[in-house]
């Protein structure tokens, strides 16, 4: 059964702060202030090769995404609504709640995707296939 405080609504783009000189700039970000949770993993998706990604969702994981090089498109899908955003600010991350379907595509081929978790990898906390994922948000 599909738990309704988590639905697109939820989801949002979270600017980070930059600090800029004539060196260049410097983005920073911290668990429980500019992330809303305590960060326990992460990893990147680099030397895209323009293939569509994801393409599952989360029973109870929380995720940051953003770029930091190149830029790439994400649809969420909370089973009722959907949303495409493109990332390419290297100051913008996406918050993506628990049971949430993900596509990553468009990839540029200079894109380096990052993302922030909230847990260990752990293959029990995916659902990969998009009609048992309906079936947990009817
Ligand atoms: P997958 O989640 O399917 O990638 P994507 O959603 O980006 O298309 O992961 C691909 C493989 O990598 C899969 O065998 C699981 C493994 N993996 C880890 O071992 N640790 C991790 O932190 C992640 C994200 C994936």
């Amino acid at each position: 059964m599909k738990n309704n405080i988590y639905n697109l609504h939820k989801c949002k783009l979270i600017e980070f702060p930059t600090l800029s000189d004539e060196r260049g700039d410097l983005t920073f970000l911290e668990s429980f202030k500019q992330i809303p949770f305590d960060i326990k993993r992460i990893y990147y998706l680099h030397n895209n090769k323009n293939l569509n990604r994801g393409a599952h969702a989360h029973k109870e994981l929380n995720q940051i995404v953003l770029s930091i090089s190149g830029s790439f498109d994400i649809k969420l899908d909370d089973g009722k609504l959907s949303k495409t955003f493109k990332l390419s600010k290297k100051n913008m991350g996406l918050y993506i709640c628990p049971m949430i379907w993900r596509d990553l595509f468009n990839f540029t081929k200079d894109s380096v995707c990052l993302v922030l978790a909230s847990d260990f990898y752990k293959e029990s906390d995916y659902i990969r296939n998009y009609q048992e994922f309906l079936s947990y948000c009817e």
